[in-house]
């Protein structure tokens, strides 16, 4: 360095001279250039149609990438057997002879990437033991044929990207015991058969991109022990993951990105105890449900970015004790409450900027840690409530913390009791509305203690402004009603009472009758078709009443005949006995005009 130019020119200038003699000694093809000392020839780019003639014949390095050849033949190389790598990407090659390599034994680097191929022939990489490269990305191989890669025991990098694969034989990939890296991406496979990734027992990392496959299915990656990492990315069709299907793996890290699943595989996840960084980042994932990660003891970071995140459940990343790192930017969350966290005091980074965060109560953890937390330089940004908008969470000052970032505890407004007498069939409705900071969620608790939300579907429903419907109400209906309104400020209730009056018995049958069979609704709730249905049920209640007795008369002949041979066959004279018969359930409606209960008969025989 400090000799200083002055020194340099000629030294590299007598180098350059010892170079270009040496070569020219050894044979330099004309237009390539070569590098004695490295044994290498390097004639990228230049038009050339077939391997120019005197390559010195220890050459190791070959480099004729970007030229115009068109096949590879047996005879080709035969005079370059010390060859450890060959480069013939980004020419037309569009045919492989069989045996074409097989005399470069110390070939470690084949790059064939960028040509015409359409067919890799059976044998075409035969004896090539010591390779540990291949690359036969951007062809247009349709097909891998069984036994492709047999001899290559040795290769640990394989590219078969880029391609029009539409299929890859079963067997295609046996021999390949040394593989660790495995890339297919850009092709028109619809499934990867597990029998096929069976032969790869030493796989480490599998990255499956741009692929047209629907699905993932039981045991896709059995005897895949030794993986650790696994990508899928960019498969528009995926929906399903099937809950077996990463059974058999131990990933260190997965991604799961670009698909069209929607919900976190929470059953499929749940044999990867050693997972530590999960990515499902970009897929239509909108709520993030408690416990989804619950068996992912060991996970130290989730990303889950722009999959458009509305919601994060209570307990959502319960489980995760050692969890560092939490990448939520770019979604639809409103809040992230601690509440989600198994606990806050592992996090060190969490981006949530992106979001459209409201700034009350339930941010104020991140604002306590805002100076610890590590945001990456991307401070959440609060789009809510108005005299905060626009302002970045890092920079509010200590006493903000009382200013803003408070709750408001829900009011229920128009509090008078609403005892309610309804009739059987009838609609009735309570009506519970309720203010609060941030606003309130509400759901009704029912007289027998089921929780009915705005979620709740069947008969008794809450609209979505808080309103408890109940349809065709029934005398067990009767009871006390609580609504609950709660954010995170805490909760307000509020009681109403409900009594349901039985109609006649022919009327309340009728209701019931449409009520369970279920095919009335709303929409065709209409006097006169009920008044048809009720007729037609009577009918149906008289039938299979009749039905019902010459059954039970039949059975009591039976019983009888049967008891008589018995006390004949004894030679007993009882004179007493009894017949019980429950006449329970011949028809719905013929139970329930019995009252449900049983019968009892008695019979006296003398
Ligand atoms: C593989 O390469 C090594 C040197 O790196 C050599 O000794 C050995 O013979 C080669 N194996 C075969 C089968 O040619
Ligand atoms: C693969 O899919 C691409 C795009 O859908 C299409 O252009 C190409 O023809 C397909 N190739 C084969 C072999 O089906
Ligand atoms: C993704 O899922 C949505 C809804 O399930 C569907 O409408 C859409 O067509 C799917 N996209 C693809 C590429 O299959
Ligand atoms: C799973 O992988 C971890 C390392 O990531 C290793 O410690 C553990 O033993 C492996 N478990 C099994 C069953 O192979
Ligand atoms: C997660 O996946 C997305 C989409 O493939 C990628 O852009 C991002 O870099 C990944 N994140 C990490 C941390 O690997
Ligand atoms: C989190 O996601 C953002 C947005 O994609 C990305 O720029 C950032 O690098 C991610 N951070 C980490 C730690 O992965
Ligand atoms: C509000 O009610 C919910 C559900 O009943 C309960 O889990 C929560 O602890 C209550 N919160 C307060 C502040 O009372
Ligand atoms: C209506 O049907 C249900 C179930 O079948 C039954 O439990 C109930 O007693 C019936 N009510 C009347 C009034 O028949
Ligand atoms: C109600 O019934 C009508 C006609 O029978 C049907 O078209 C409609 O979908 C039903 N509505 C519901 C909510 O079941
Ligand atoms: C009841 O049904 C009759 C006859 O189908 C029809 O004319 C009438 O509009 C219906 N009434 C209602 C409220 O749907």
């Amino acid at each position: 360095m400090a000799a200083g130019p002055g020194m340099g020119w000629p030294g590299l200038f007598l180098l350059l001279m010892t170079t270009v003699a040496s070569t020219q000694s050894q044979g330099c093809p004309q237009r390539c250039e070569c590098m004695a000392k490295l044994k290498s020839v390097a004639c990228q780019g230049k038009r050339l149609s077939a391997l120019p003639d005197s390559i010195s014949s220890d050459t190791r390095l070959l480099d004729m990438s970007g030229n115009m050849l068109r096949w590879v033949e047996h005879g080709d190389l035969l005079s370059y057997p010390r060859l450890e790598e060959l480069d013939l990407s980004e020419n037309i090659i569009s045919v492989l002879e069989p045996n074409a390599f097989s005399s470069l034994q110390n070939l470690r680097v084949l790059s064939l990437r960028g040509n015409q191929l359409k067919l890799v022939p059976m044998g075409a990489f035969s004896r090539l033991t010591n390779l540990t490269t291949l690359d036969l990305s951007g062809n247009k191989i349709v097909i891998l044929l069984d036994f492709t890669f047999q001899d290559l025991k040795s290769l640990r990098n394989l590219e078969v990207g880029d391609n029009d694969l539409v299929y890859i034989s079963n067997k295609a990939f046996l021999g390949l015991v040394g593989l660790r890296q495995l890339t297919i991406e850009r092709c028109n496979l619809t499934s990867i058969s597990s029998q096929s990734l069976s032969y790869l027992r030493s796989l480490v990392t599998l990255r499956l991109r741009y692929l047209s496959i629907s699905s993932l299915d039981d045991q896709n990656f059995r005897k895949l022990g030794g993986l650790r990492g696994l990508e899928i990315d960019h498969w528009p069709f995926l929906e399903h993951i099937s809950p077996h299907s990463l059974q058999g793996l131990n990933l260190s890290w997965l991604s799961i990105t670009n698909t069209n699943i929607t919900s976190v595989p929470t059953a499929a996840l749940r044999s990867l105890a050693h997972l530590t960084s999960l990515n499902l980042s970009y897929n239509p994932i909108s709520v993030l449900e408690s416990w989804a990660l619950r068996d992912l003891v060991r996970l130290k970071e989730l990303h889950l970015v722009n999959t458009n995140l509305m919601t994060v459940q209570p307990y959502a990343l319960g489980g995760l004790r050692q969890i560092r790192l939490l990448n939520l930017s770019t979604n639809a969350l409103v809040t992230l409450e601690e509440g989600a966290f198994q606990s806050v005091n592992t996090l060190e980074t969490l981006r949530v900027d992106g979001n459209p965060l409201s700034c009350d109560c339930r941010l104020l953890w991140i604002l306590q840690r805002r100076k610890t937390l590590n945001f990456e330089g991307k401070s959440p940004v609060c789009a809510g409530p108005m005299e905060v908008q626009g302002r970045a969470l890092s920079a509010f000052s200590d006493s903000a913390l009382f200013d803003h970032f408070t709750c408001q505890k829900p009011k229920i407004r128009n509090r008078k009791l609403q005892p309610v007498t309804a009739r059987e069939g009838q609609v009735v409705s309570f009506v519970c509305r309720a203010e609060g900071e941030p606003t309130p969620i509400i759901f009704w608790v029912s007289p027998q203690r089921r929780r009915i939300t705005t979620k709740s579907t069947g008969r008794v429903i809450v609209l979505p402004e808080g309103t408890l419907e109940i349809r065709y109400a029934q005398v067990t209906d009767s009871g006390t009603y609580i609504c609950i309104a709660s954010n995170a400020g805490g909760n307000a209730t509020y009681f109403a009472t409900l009594t349901v009056s039985a109609l006649p018995l022919d009327a309340a049958l009728m209701a019931n009758r449409t009520y369970y069979t279920g095919d009335l609704n709303e929409t065709n709730l209409n006097d006169t078709k009920v008044f048809l249905k009720f007729t037609l049920d009577l009918k149906t209640i008289l039938i299979s009443t009749a039905m019902g007795c010459c059954l039970f008369l039949g059975v009591v002949v039976f019983c009888f005949l049967m008891l008589f041979a018995w006390s004949r066959g004894r030679g007993q004279h009882k004179n007493n006995f009894s017949v019980e018969y429950s006449f329970r359930k011949v028809d719905g409606p013929a139970a329930s005009g019995g009252q449900g209960g049983a019968r009892k008969f008695n019979m006296k025989m003398i």
